[in-house]
């Protein structure tokens, strides 16, 4: 990793790490799907989701306090997204983020609810920052639907519904696109819905932020499908393998590892594109163009 994004994304990850302890009112924190909510939350994570939106954030000059809480909004849905993913009915998992999956650690009951209760919250959190800049509704309304059947939650239906089958490389994209990448399309697009808000669209840049995010996200999965057979379970802090056992379609499981090293590797050609594109136009994207090395060669 090259210093200056670590600089970068480590005052990031810092200035969310301060508020995710503090999401539920103090005078729930005996409550056991609260307990099990925060055993999730802060139980680490690289937190890409929240770093990606600060740095387009500040890539188009807005104000970070309005991030706020989108960003710990995002991580919310995200972390309730692995507990229910992790849940005997799901992935049936056992280790995430270094420690027991959330049911193994709270029981299937609390970890049910904790799912909820996390979703449920960032909303709250969310609408918050509707009432304090109105300006953002559209923002909000691409979380939503980024989060929901029309995007994280219908890929999670379709990667069920594709274990054990054969699908064609739409169909996987598509699952990928919705499982991993709408949440990313909702880091990388939030920032931009409210710029455009608050100065106007601008469409030739908006081109490129969805051509990066297109390809980061879809490159996260196809990145994830290869850690799960290349990775050191101690060191990626979730279990490896499962995947095949599962009879899942991933990139690895319909291509083959070298084959989808290579569509990885494509993939970032375009999100790099998309970089370039956006320095050509006066846009500082260092930090960016860091991050994306990072992310494609990443080992947890
Ligand atoms: C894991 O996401 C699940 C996927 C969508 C691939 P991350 O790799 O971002 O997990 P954490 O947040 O770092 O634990
Ligand atoms: C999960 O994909 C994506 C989510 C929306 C949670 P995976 O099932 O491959 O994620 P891991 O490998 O368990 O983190
Ligand atoms: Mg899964
Ligand atoms: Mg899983
Ligand atoms: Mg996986």
């Amino acid at each position: 990793m090259t210093s200056n994004v670590s600089y970068t994304m480590k005052k990031y990850q810092e200035r969310l790490e301060q508020m995710l302890p503090n999401v539920f009112p103090e005078e729930l924190s005996d409550d056991p799907t609260v307990k099990a909510s925060l055993y999730s939350l802060l139980a680490g994570g690289k937190r890409i989701r929240p770093v990606l939106m600060y740095m387009f954030a500040d890539l188009l000059g807005v104000d970070l306090e309005i991030i706020d809480d989108y960003a710990v909004a995002i991580e919310m849905i995200h972390t309730y997204s692995l507990i229910h993913d992790d849940l005997p009915c799901m992935d049936n998992d056992d280790l995430r983020r270094g420690k027991p999956t959330c049911h193994v650690a709270n029981g299937e009951n609390f970890a049910l609810l904790a799912g909820d209760c996390l979703m449920n919250r960032a909303y709250e959190r969310v609408l918050d920052a509707v009432k304090k800049h109105p300006e953002t509704i559209d923002a909000a309304m691409y979380f939503a639907t980024n989060a929901g059947i029309l995007g994280m939650v219908g890929g999670q239906s379709i990667d069920l519904d594709s274990e054990g089958k054969k699908i064609d490389t739409g169909k996987l994209c598509e699952l990928h696109e919705k499982k991993t990448g709408a949440l990313i399309n909702t880091s990388c697009l939030v920032p931009y819905l409210i710029y455009a808000a608050q100065k106007g669209k601008n469409e030739e840049v908006e081109k490129r932020i969805k051509r990066f995010s297109a390809g980061t996200g879809l490159g996260f999965q196809i990145k994830d499908d290869l850690l799960d057979v290349q990775a050191d379970e101690s060191v990626l802090g979730k279990t490896v393998g499962k995947d095949e056992r599962d009879e899942k379609s991933t990139f690895v499981t319909v291509f083959g590892e070298k084959n989808a090293q290579k569509m990885l590797d494509d993939t970032y050609s375009d999100v790099f594109c998309a970089l370039d594109e956006l320095q050509e136009m006066g846009y500082q994207v260092r930090d960016l163009r860091q991050l994306s090395e990072l992310l494609q060669n990443r080992i947890q």
